[in-house]
């Protein structure tokens, strides 16, 4: 089973059943305004904060925000098994998880499996589910991220995460289960060393990687899955039978947000650390024209397309495509994320303006789970739960 035929082959049967509803309204929509701060029916609630000490030893360090959402954590893995179940109908796929991923345990790199362990103990669930937990946003993860300057050379970092592709419609209520399931899971993590803050990152409850993140006053990171042939199972597989030279993406951008100290340096390491799977990473830094999409293979950096401000490039836009590419046609939130943008103009980009953009559909979808603002300068993260009413996008 591969993330694109089987993207590709629902993608057709949902467009054949719509007829073809990419550019019809109400499925999309003109470019929303007014929708900041958050109110309304695309509005599920703020994200609370929690502080995570690095000063503790890594077993120990997410206890208390576990302890806090074990319920959350044992139901959204019970729905995981019960869809892994429905797609290999015996005992043997959870059976193989529960007994051989826990050996594998001992090859993640410092602090991972320890963490992992931690979170194991905190929430009483089998460590081979909570790996497995784990190891499931590298493949499920479809988003819009942008990077735009304003007219004083402020930098902007925002977000939508999407996901749960596939990951079981729930008729009755009309949307994605996992995605429903994950936004109890949504939290905001202050990480500390010595009291006081290395980074800040929007994250989910039970996972030690890094999807969205800002170091205060130095640069912000998010990262977008990247579809291709030799995409995420391969890597996944190899890792698994004991092919272990790549890191895990989201590996990389927590070790990226924790100990690189500049933006120069980010930039190095996610252009050069050889990954598991291909990936997007959007940079920002802290002055003017530091912002770049940087698009990974597994071996490579395929291509870094960054702030221009002389060539009018004052912001860059990433999805799941690559930049030079056109996006699928029935998969384009970019173009109508670059019209809001181009709409808005540079003169006017704010939190607002930016949070109106993720706010219009096709851009806010079914699989939309949380939308993050990011100021490097202002050292300002806000995020907010977000669900889109019908008639909206399944993705
Ligand atoms: C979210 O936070 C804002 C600002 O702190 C507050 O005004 C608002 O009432 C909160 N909304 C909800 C639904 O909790
Ligand atoms: C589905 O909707 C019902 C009623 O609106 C709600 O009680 C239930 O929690 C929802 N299910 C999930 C998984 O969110
Ligand atoms: C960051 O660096 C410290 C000190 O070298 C190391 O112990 C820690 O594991 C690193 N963190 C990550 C996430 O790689
Ligand atoms: C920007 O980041 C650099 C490190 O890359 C730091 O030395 C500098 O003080 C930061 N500038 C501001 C305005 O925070
Ligand atoms: C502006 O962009 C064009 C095409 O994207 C490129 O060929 C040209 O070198 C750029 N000019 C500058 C000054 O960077
Ligand atoms: C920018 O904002 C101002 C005031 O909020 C408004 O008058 C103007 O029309 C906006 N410009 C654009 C291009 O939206």
């Amino acid at each position: 089973m591969s993330a694109l035929p089987l993207r590709l082959l629902l993608c057709f049967v949902v467009a054949s059943l719509s007829g073809l509803a990419q550019d019809v309204p109400p499925y999309t929509e003109d470019c929303r305004s007014g929708t900041y701060p958050p109110s309304g029916p695309t509005f599920k609630g703020n994200v609370s904060w929690y502080t995570v000490n690095l000063d503790q030893a890594p077993q120990e360090r997410w206890q208390k925000l576990i302890s806090e959402k074990k319920t959350a954590l044992s139901i959204l893995i019970q729905a995981i098994k019960d869809l892994a179940t429905s797609f290999f109908p015996s005992e043997k796929i959870i059976k193989l998880v529960d007994t051989k991923l826990p050996l594998l345990i001992g090859t993640l790199p410092c602090p991972f499996g320890e963490e992992i362990k931690g979170i194991a103990d905190a929430s009483g669930l089998p460590l081979g589910e909570v790996m497995l937990f784990n190891i499931f946003y590298e493949v499920f993860t479809v988003c819009t991220s942008v990077v735009a300057e304003d007219k004083s050379g402020k930098l902007y970092h925002a977000r939508n995460l999407d996901f749960g592709l596939f990951l079981g419609w729930d008729v009755k209520n009309n949307s994605w289960m996992v995605t429903q399931l994950l936004r109890p899971l949504v939290v905001n993590v202050d990480f500390q060393r010595n009291g006081k803050t290395v980074f800040v990152s929007t994250s989910f409850a039970g996972y030690v990687g890094m999807l969205t993140g800002m170091k205060p006053g130095i640069f912000s990171l998010t990262m977008n899955e990247r579809f291709s042939i030799d995409g995420g199972y391969i890597g996944v597989l190899e890792w698994i039978l004991g092919k272990r030279d790549g890191m895990w993406m989201s590996f990389l951008t927590r070790s990226v947000l924790e100990n690189a100290t500049s933006y120069e340096e980010a930039k190095t390491l996610l252009s050069k650390t050889k990954l598991l799977a291909p990936a997007y990473f959007i940079l920002g830094g802290n002055k003017s024209e530091e912002g770049c999409v940087i698009t990974r293979s597994r071996a490579v950096c395929l291509d870094i397309w960054e702030l221009d401000l002389k060539n009018g490039t004052w912001y860059v836009l990433e999805t799941n495509y690559d930049h030079w590419k056109a996006p699928l046609p029935i998969d384009n939130r970019r173009d109508p994320a670059m019209k809001c943008m181009r709409r808005t103009s540079q003169q006017n980009i704010s939190f607002g303006t930016i949070y109106d953009m993720l706010s219009t559909k096709p851009v806010l979808n079914k699989l939309t789970t949380y939308t993050t603002l990011m100021s490097v300068s202002d050292n300002k993260l806000e995020a907010y739960l977000r669900i889109c009413p019908d008639p909206c996008m399944p993705w």
